[in-house]
């Protein structure tokens, strides 16, 4: 098929919810992708900070086609082996927690809310409201985006859960103040993402976990985007010496196939009793086979130290292209470069469509562009990347001028 054929077929059968970039991949390995034309891209979104260990891993589809041979699915009415060994393995990661698995960061996102509200009702004495903050991302289900502090995404699909509050994220005393007797949980993104890799003061999350225990209510850590090795530790949360009461994961959880994950404590866990929650396909053969050779490379790999120097390199790479014309941030392999300047679109777009190989960054409205790459990227991809960047921004600025 070529790519007007896709995009025929994509505005006559799909939903026009997604405002897509003029390019159908075919073929990835690594850090790189094949359009249907034959170009190479260097991947830089890696399906936006999913496939942590790049696209194709030969351990990944070793264990996805190992699996695929023998069994699919059965559902949760009966033990799963793999699933189970998964659910022990991350727990333990994550330093003693219990796992529920669903399919996405949203799903997972919904389990730690009604988990949350559960705990609430039955334990901390009919509390239900949530605080979560402003600018930040959790999903689209109805839970999900009621927690996510932006009103554009809201917008048409109201009324929303009611008893969420919202502060200014990175602000703990306005989080304090919003502290009633009837708060529950606190929802929070160690870093946030989807708005422009904001961070927050070192005090902030540990903060919130004082708060929690003073006030009596849960901390959960959305760890969709953060978690299993991005930011330069296992857990971005692990940055700040927390211990949250429940992490919601989902993203490279399966290297790019569809799971996501609600970790609580264990003396919370026991709340989520049989029956009160649940999920056709979570934790599937499919999905749990691959989720445990993600962090067999994950291990093997060394991901997050190498997170942490390839990020380093790519932070230094842009700021000594940019200059005091934006400003370089991040942990680990996400990273951003806001620019003082609206150019973040046409950067993208450069970017994009660079030759012989293209380079595939996100922008976030129009003044920050996203870098999250594969954890596996090498020392030799960042620096392609940073050369196809420099030529894009010559280019963008001298036509600005
Ligand atoms: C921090 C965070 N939480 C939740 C989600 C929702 O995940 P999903 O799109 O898998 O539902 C995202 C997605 O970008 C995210 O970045």
């Amino acid at each position: 098929m070529n790519f007007e054929e896709i995009q025929r077929l994509t505005q006559e059968g799909l939903t026009p919810n997604y405002s897509r970039y003029p390019v159908a991949f075919i073929r990835g390995i690594g850090a790189r992708l094949w359009d249907v034309n034959g170009k190479e891209y260097l991947d830089f979104l890696a399906g936006i900070a999913v496939c942590g260990a790049g696209h194709c891993h030969p351990r990944l589809v070793a264990a996805l086609q190992q699996q695929a041979d023998m069994l699919w699915h059965t559902s949760n009415l009966f033990y799963i082996g793999p699933q189970a060994v998964l659910g022990k393995r991350l727990g333990d990661l994550a330093g003693g927690y219990q796992c529920f698995f669903c399919n996405s960061g949203a799903e997972a996102i919904e389990a730690s809310l009604k988990l949350a509200r559960k705990i609430g009702k039955t334990v901390l004495g009919g509390k239900w409201q949530i605080i979560a903050c402003e600018e930040s991302f959790h999903g689209r289900t109805f839970g999900a985006l009621s927690v996510t502090g932006q009103p554009k995404y809201h917008f048409g699909f109201e009324p929303l859960l009611p008893g969420v509050r919202f502060v200014p994220y990175g602000d703990l005393p306005s989080l304090e103040n919003a502290i009633t007797d009837e708060t529950c949980a606190v929802i929070v993104e160690p870093i946030q993402g989807e708005s422009g890799v904001k961070i927050p003061d070192d005090g902030f999350l540990p903060g919130i976990a004082r708060l929690a225990k003073e006030r009596s209510f849960l901390l959960i850590v959305d760890e969709v985007q953060t978690g299993l090795g991005r930011t330069g530790k296992l857990f971005a949360f692990q940055h700040y010496q927390v211990e949250p009461d429940i992490i919601a994961l989902a993203k490279t959880l399966a290297g790019g196939f569809p799971m996501g994950a609600m970790l609580a404590k264990p003396q919370w866990a026991e709340h989520l009793t049989a029956g009160s929650h649940a999920s056709t396909f979570g934790g599937n053969f499919l999905a749990s086979a691959v989720a445990l050779a993600f962090l067999d490379v994950l291990e093997e790999e060394k991901l997050p130290e190498r997170a942490t120097e390839m990020g380093d390199r790519l932070q230094q790479g842009l700021k000594r292209i940019v200059g005091e014309q934006g400003e370089i941030r991040g942990k680990g392999l996400m990273v951003a470069a806001e620019f003082s300047e609206p150019i973040a679109p046409a950067l993208r777009d450069a970017c994009l469509s660079a030759e012989p190989t293209g380079l595939i960054v996100n922008a976030i409205g129009d003044r920050i562009l996203r870098f999250v790459p594969p954890l596996i990227v090498s020392e030799e991809d960042v620096d392609e990347a940073l050369e196809i960047f420099a030529r894009c921004w010559s280019a963008v600025r001298a036509k600005k001028q």
